[in-house]
């Protein structure tokens, strides 16, 4: 395992640092916590990139005064086809959520919205399920590069156009680890190839 710090220095730099994204966490759990006050809550983790997130949300959730009666939690697993720069615009679902959501608050956490193409696709099946609401609570925003105009509920921070790793982001599986949100040095993805 490599320091975390350096990451056999492939990490060029920090762009959110530990402590900003509980910050920021802090906040949507407010935001999400005045929306549904004293009602109970389902929401659904985005496998994997928003594991993290959302149990970190959930904490933070948790702990708001007059937020939810109830906090539930599911997770769904869906994969873009296309290659790891570009998606084909093909979203598949590979793991459905275990509950049912009909008539349920719900909020669909994600780690980060880029093309927007799966938090669409996730939002269109979601809905024709009859939730009683349906919110999407995104930790990072990639506003740069949207196909579709999806819409975000709780937005936590504003990343910047650049391939960015760490705290569920993954390249190639690596980094979801980091506590933080980190950009890598661009040699990374132009010569690694397996
Ligand atoms: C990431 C992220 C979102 C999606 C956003 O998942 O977790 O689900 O990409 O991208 P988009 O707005 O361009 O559709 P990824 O497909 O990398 O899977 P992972 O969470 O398992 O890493």
């Amino acid at each position: 395992m490599k320091p975390l710090e350096t990451y056999d220095g492939t990490i060029e730099r920090t762009l959110f640092t530990q402590q900003e994204i509980a910050d920021a966490i802090e906040r949507l759990a407010h935001s999400i916590a005045a929306d549904f006050a004293g009602q109970p809550l389902l929401l659904i983790g985005v496998l994997k990139g928003a594991l993290y997130v959302t149990v970190d949300l959930v904490r933070a959730l948790s702990t708001v005064a007059g937020g939810p009666s109830e906090i539930h939690v599911d997770y769904m697993a869906v994969s873009s086809y296309g290659n790891e720069n570009r998606s084909s615009g093909e979203v598949r679902m590979l793991k459905d959520t275990m509950q049912n959501i009909a008539g349920r608050n719900v909020v669909i956490v994600e780690d980060i919205v880029d093309n927007g193409l799966t938090l669409d696709y996730l939002q269109g099946i979601l809905q024709q399920r009859e939730p009683k609401a349906l919110k999407s609570c995104v930790l990072f925003d990639k506003p740069y590069n949207r196909r579709v105009d999806v819409h975000v509920d709780y937005i936590g921070l504003t990343a910047p156009d650049a391939f960015v790793v760490g705290y569920g982001l993954d390249y190639q599986e690596a980094y979801r680890n980091l506590p933080y949100l980190a950009q890598l040095h661009s040699w990374v993805f132009s010569e690694k190839t397996d």
